[in-house]
């Protein structure tokens, strides 16, 4: 294992086709399966998103990476966003891309998404709590579907030329290790710092979300402590932990 990914990558496993990378890390994780195992797809049949999207995952088009890690109790709050910090980290590395997070943690270059993530949790039968980092990085425009395209983006478009997307898994692999190291520090406020800085221009922006007794709406002002979103409403501030949130302005 490089030293770099330490704990990540001790094994991996590497499918020219499955459903979903993060089923596959799941069923592995419940049968054990050590932290650190990373799973790696060309293309995935049931690539999935967040609030149960399909993420549309033709061959090598993208890059289809779940990871499995058993953090501790107290670090869960802050994963995913660590994990949105490491990816943007993980492209700067890799091709030299700034770019910007968006609550909770998609990746956005010039207003459109190249990158999101997908946490799921579980308890194995076998051992320990476990998370299934999952992740998708568009690299080439056939990635997207035409109801998408014009809300996303793909590396290979933003930066103008072909990337290697072995340099771009491992550094992205490399700053999840970095930053999950950070969380299991209990170095809590270098990534909610770096994340505000990556976010800084979506701080002052509009946002609707469904809550208990209807369509909401606020201007987002920060993130607390524990990584969730805060919004100035008509009735004061609200702090949106989960759940769908969609950006007006
Ligand atoms: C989102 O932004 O909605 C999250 C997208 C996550 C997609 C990745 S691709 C690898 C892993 N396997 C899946 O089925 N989903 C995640």
């Amino acid at each position: 294992m490089a030293p770099r990914l330490a704990p990540l990558g001790r094994r991996v496993l590497w499918f020219p086709t499955v459903g979903s990378t993060n089923d596959v890390a799941a069923r592995l994780a419940d049968e054990g399966e050590p932290e650190g195992t990373v799973i790696v797809a060309d293309a995935q049949t049931a690539g999935r998103g967040r609030h149960g999207r399909v993420w549309v995952s033709p061959p090598a088009a993208g890059l289809y990476t779940s990871v499995i890690l058993r953090p501790p109790a107290g670090a869960l709050d802050l994963m995913t966003l660590a994990a949105g910090v490491a990816l943007a980290e993980g492209l700067h590395a890799a091709g030299g891309l700034e770019t910007g997070v968006k609550w909770p943690n998609d990746i956005y270059v010039h207003g459109r998404k190249v990158a999101g993530i997908l946490a799921e949790g579980g308890a194995s039968p076998a051992g320990a709590a476990h998370v299934v980092l999952g992740f998708g990085i568009n690299l080439l425009p056939a990635a997207l579907p035409p109801e998408v395209a014009s809300r996303a983006t793909a590396l290979e478009t933003e930066l103008g030329r072909a990337v290697d997307r072995g340099l771009v898994l491992a550094e992205c692999l490399a700053a999840i290790a970095a930053r999950y190291g950070q969380l299991r520090r209990g170095e809590r406020a270098a990534i909610l710092d770096d994340w505000r800085r990556r976010a800084r221009s979506t701080f002052g922006r509009g946002v609707e979300w469904n809550g208990p007794a209807g369509l909401c709406r606020g201007v987002a002002e920060d993130i607390d402590s524990g990584g969730a979103l805060l919004v100035r409403t008509a009735s004061g501030r609200e702090r949106l932990l989960a759940g769908e949130v969609r950006w007006t302005s």
